[in-house]
């Protein structure tokens, strides 16, 4: 099993040794930026225009046959008419050891590297810095020319689930954008805080102590402790459900009794009885009693909580998770929630209806953000108060510097309160450090036995359809050394690719034969392109610790070259990704270079191949499987070895 995340750090890559006179560029971290540098200092020698306009302004190339880096001459807004300019450009470009001569495009400048000191930059970093290739510790510094100023922080808060409910579709897409989007900024250097907020207080856990108190057994909480919660759960929502229609139905009859003018004030007397020893009524005093802080009530919700965690704690280590801080909206002091009403009230912004204390956002500039309550008729705060007084809290205790909710889209006019009545409250500046992550639902989740409540179940789940799979292939299957952990990793692989694959605003329907496909843009067929190139190690025969001293002038062939380009890429890659936010960006790079790698293997062998030709190849394909683990790595997945 690979390191998690907590191993990622310590591979990133810082520099300070060799600053460069442009803003973000780092020749010795990123292999593209030595490029940028070079043609910015060039150009700006023989065009007169500033050389770090031209820095900044030199993009990477979305396909390789638009060159390594263009210069999108309109962006440089010079006097010149681009279209004369970009050829005027091109002209006085001078010679150079690094880049062939520029092309014209439109008005597009396009620079292609020269494939000798390409090759050798690139594969001798990837195979000398491993893990950490592409890596940039530098982008997460405070001041990069400074680092003893120490490091930005960054709090992700993902996951958040509610004990004693399901673990739905939206917790299983936050858990995986959320880990990706940690090892993204912990790869950047970044400080970052891993938070599960989880659904831990309110009613529903006096409705779990009644439903304890009534079909709860100490050894299946020991065993199975958020399974045997929900069945609790769900037993006891049953009867309260049936217990309300009863008193629904009396109510009627009462209502029909005194229309004809009978006495009701018997039936009238039991009924209030049978309210008041009703379960949603004892769940009620109940959860006021742990709002009181009774200490016998808020052990029973203690020991609920922890033993959930301890089971979270697991499920999340096969995702490669593991959380900083367990918060949650028990854990939000009502200090800060009245300090936070208080601070609203000063500053004119609620107002009383009926009892309760509300937010009309239309008086205050916003009118889609309709009306909240922050303090119910009854004095109790809501899940909004919970999290106005939470994001006041986690500002004075960890001074972060930007704060990631990943929620699902559904909870964006949430948010959004949340965001805005930060700033009402007078705290633009923490609002403006604050950011909702959001994603689109997720249709049809459920497993062959019927629809999904655990995260554990939708992992025995694919595991189960991806063993099926590999069974097919009988002659493979044989092979493979330890089937059930390889379908296991497989199966998890299958639901976080799927899960990344498309924008993250875009919903999807959950497909367990698509995904567990080894056709297509798939996790199996990511996977299987890994162990390919493990397996073409092992049975090269070569001595895989000398390829560092292979002579690469030896990769000639155009896809050799297109692969070395394409992973001069990876640093510009993640920093792009640091932009979009999205794991697909990540994953398309990959798929990429798989297709590419799909279509080498014939043209480029290594087996039948002159030593150091099959040398020089074997670098060059151990190269692609560390950028291809880098990449996966960092999506959360277990690259395997063998399959
Ligand atoms: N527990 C919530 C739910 O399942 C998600 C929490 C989102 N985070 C927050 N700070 N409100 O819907």
């Amino acid at each position: 099993m690979d390191a998690t995340a907590a191993s990622l750090q310590a591979l990133t890559l810082t520099s300070t040794e060799r600053l460069s006179q442009f803003p973000d560029c780092y020749p010795d971290l990123n292999v593209m930026d030595s490029y940028r540098e070079h043609i910015a200092q060039n150009l700006s020698k023989v065009s007169g225009i500033d050389a770090e306009l031209i820095y900044t302004r030199l993009a990477w190339t979305s396909t390789l046959d638009k060159g390594d880096l263009s210069l999108p001459v309109p962006a440089l807004r010079q006097k010149t008419k681009p279209a004369e300019l970009v050829k005027e450009l091109a002209e006085k470009f001078p010679e150079s050891d690094l880049v062939l001569p520029p092309t014209v495009f439109g008005t597009h400048l396009q620079f292609f590297c020269k494939p000798g000191p390409l090759n050798q930059t690139v594969l001798s970093r990837i195979l000398s810095q491993k893990a950490s290739y592409g890596t940039n510790g530098n982008q997460g510094l405070k001041d990069p020319a400074d680092p003893s100023k120490g490091r930005k922080r960054i709090i992700i808060e993902f996951s958040s689930p509610n004990i004693a409910k399901a673990f739905h579709a939206g917790h299983l897409r936050s858990t995986i954008i959320g880990g990706f989007l940690a090892n993204l900024y912990t790869v950047l250097g970044w400080d970052v805080i891993k938070m599960n907020y989880l659904g831990d207080w309110g009613k529903q856990y006096g409705v779990l102590a009644m439903g304890f108190a009534k079909y709860g057994s100490e050894d299946a909480l020991a065993q199975n402790p958020i399974g045997h919660l929900f069945d609790v759960y769900v037993k006891i929502n049953k009867l309260i459900t049936e217990q309300a229609d009863h008193i629904k139905s009396q109510q009627q009859l009462i209502a029909d009794l005194t229309n004809k003018g009978e006495d009701t004030s018997n039936i009238k007397a039991e009924l209030d009885e049978y309210v008041a020893a009703s379960e949603d009524e004892k769940a009620r005093r109940y959860f006021k009693s742990m709002e009181d802080g009774d200490p016998s009530a808020v052990a029973l919700w203690r020991r609920f909580r922890d033993l959930s965690i301890i089971k979270y704690k697991e499920t999340y280590a096969r995702l490669n998770i593991d959380f900083d801080v367990y918060s949650g909206e028990s854990q939000v002091k009502s200090e800060s929630m009245n300090a936070a009403h208080k601070a609203l009230k000063e500053a004119g912004v609620v107002e009383e209806s009926e009892g309760a204390t509300i937010v009309d956002f239309k008086k205050h500039g916003d009118k889609n953000l309709g009306t909240a309550v922050i303090v119910r008729k009854d004095g109790t705060p809501l899940y909004l108060t919970r999290d106005i007084g939470a994001i006041v809290e986690r500002d004075e205790e960890y001074h972060f510097d930007r704060m990631i909710y990943v929620v699902a889209s559904q909870q964006e006019l949430h948010l959004k309160q949340l965001f805005k009545l930060t700033k009402l409250m007078g705290r633009e500046d923490l609002a403006s450090r604050c950011k909702h992550i959001q994603f689109g639902m997720v249709h049809g989740m459920s497993t062959r036995k019927g629809t999904v409540k655990f995260l554990d179940d939708i992992l025995r789940d694919v595991g189960d359809k991806m063993h099926d799979v590999m069974r097919a292939n009988e002659a493979k299957y044989a092979q493979v050394p330890n089937p059930e952990q390889v379908s296991d990793i497989l199966g998890i692989t299958s639901v976080m690719v799927q899960d990344q694959t498309g924008k993250r605003g875009n919903g999807y329907e959950f497909n367990l034969n698509a995904m567990t496909s080894f056709e297509g843009d798939t996790g199996p067929y990511l996977q299987y392109a890994h162990a390919r190139l493990c397996s073409m190690g092992r049975k090269s025969g070569l001595d895989l610790t000398k390829l560092g001293e292979a002579d690469f002038s030896l990769l000639t062939e155009p896809h050799a070259l297109n692969l070395i380009r394409l992973l001069a890429q990876w640093s510009d890659v993640l920093v792009n990704t640091a932009k979009t936010e999205e794991p697909v960006t990540i994953l398309s790079y990959l798929f990429k270079m798989t297709h590419m790698l799909s279509s080498s293997y014939d043209v480029l062998k290594v087996v039948g191949s002159e030593p150091d030709v099959a040398l020089a190849r074997m670098a060059l394909y151990y190269s692609a499987r560390q950028v291809l683990h880098n990449g996966m790595r960092l999506l959360g997945l277990n690259p395997v070895e063998r399959m």
